[in-house]
């Protein structure tokens, strides 16, 4: 039996990819390649040794999708990453995050009913909470009013999900585990698949490892002057590789009905001693100076992971120093490949 992965060639989806076929999954690929290329299908191979199975489709085609299940003829499970996820990019066009984002959800639900596919693995974010009153954060904490148009779309998922949830009287039931992943940041250690830098990175990692190798002239840190130790931005970190194997723990423990998880190390770390920390397991230097604060960042956010360690059996191994050292061989190549 096998598990289709719709957005399976981008940075988080490749990644899963890696981690299901290593853990003895069959694998069923669907990705347009919006945000993503043709040949890190061809590395998920190369890493992995096997050939994946693939469909360029868009999710929000339901009879494209639909001829994907029939034809597959072996689904028994779907991890949907196939989303947007630019915050910037959602604010000068709504429309567009909410027709990718939740239509693509809705078709899909909408085709797993008529396959008679009932096991959901479905991709949010920690963007949920907003800035949370209490951190860490657990799952009880409440959505916050959202944050962009991107954030919306995460938590309207998650209650279409819970929804369909309600309506749905399969065989075995419906069930989904909801992943909030907080910041996912590395690349897989081999150094054949990472980020993707598809025009100007929004996130800190790819930013900072496109300074250090000189294709950007400085990093410029949002805000010193935050109310945290070192006045610059809180965030938990995690291996792209233990957010991968979190999504094999979330299919091989699904819960019954629909349950988020947070995924996290349940550490906060600043930009500042990200910065530090590069320079610590890299010995390269970070041109950085300090800017304005960036509109609409949270200050501090860290995860309680403890819900996803007791029922998915799952766990951040990897230090934020491996994440750091893979992130930088990832950019390392690409320089090499250009
Ligand atoms: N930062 C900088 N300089 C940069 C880029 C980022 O100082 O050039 C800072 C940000 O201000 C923030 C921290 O680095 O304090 C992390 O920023 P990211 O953009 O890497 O990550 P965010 O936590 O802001 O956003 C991420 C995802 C979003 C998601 C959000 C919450 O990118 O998609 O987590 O889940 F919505």
């Amino acid at each position: 039996m096998a598990v289709l992965v719709t957005g399976g060639a981008g940075y988080i989806g490749s990644h899963t990819s890696v981690a299901l076929i290593e853990a003895g999954f069959e694998v069923v690929v669907v990705d347009n390649f919006c945000n993503s290329k043709r040949y890190i299908l061809d590395r998920i191979e190369q890493i992995t040794g096997k050939s994946v199975r693939f469909y360029k489709v868009n999710v929000c085609d339901e009879n494209v999708l639909s001829k994907v299940f029939s034809d597959a003829g072996d689904i028994e499970s779907v991890i949907h990453f196939a989303a947007l996820k630019s915050v910037g990019e959602s604010v000068e066009f709504p429309e567009k995050y909410i027709k990718n984002n939740i239509g693509g959800t809705e078709v899909l639900l909408k085709v797993m009913a008529h396959h008679g596919v009932s096991k959901l693995v479905f991709s949010s974010s920690c963007t949920v909470y907003g800035q949370p009153e209490t951190i860490p954060v657990d799952e009880s904490a409440p959505f916050l009013p959202a944050e962009s148009p991107y954030g919306f779309t995460k938590q309207a998922c998650e209650e279409i999900i819970t929804k369909h949830s309600s309506h749905t009287n399969g065989s075995e039931g419906f069930r989904s585990a909801i992943l909030r992943y907080f910041n996912p940041i590395g690349a897989h250690p081999s150094g054949l698949i990472g980020e993707l830098p598809l025009g100007i990175p929004n996130n800190l990692v790819p930013f900072l490892t496109q300074t250090v190798s000189g294709l950007r002239d400085s990093l410029i840190v949002f805000g010193d002057d935050y109310p945290t130790p070192d006045g610059s931005c809180i965030r938990d970190y995690l291996h792209i590789c233990d957010l991968a194997d979190a999504h094999v723990a979330a299919l091989k423990n699904i819960p019954s009905g629909v349950r988020p998880y947070n995924l996290g190390t349940g550490k906060g770390v600043s930009v500042l001693e990200i910065i530090a920390d590069f320079k610590k397991a890299t010995l390269m230097e970070v041109p950085y100076e300090i800017g304005p604060r960036r509109k609409g960042d949270i200050v501090q956010i860290w995860a309680d992971p403890s819900r996803a360690e007791k029922e998915l059996k799952w766990k951040a191994l990897r230090s934020k120093e491996e994440a750091l050292i893979d992130a930088w061989r990832w950019q390392q190549n690409l320089n090499g490949a250009t």
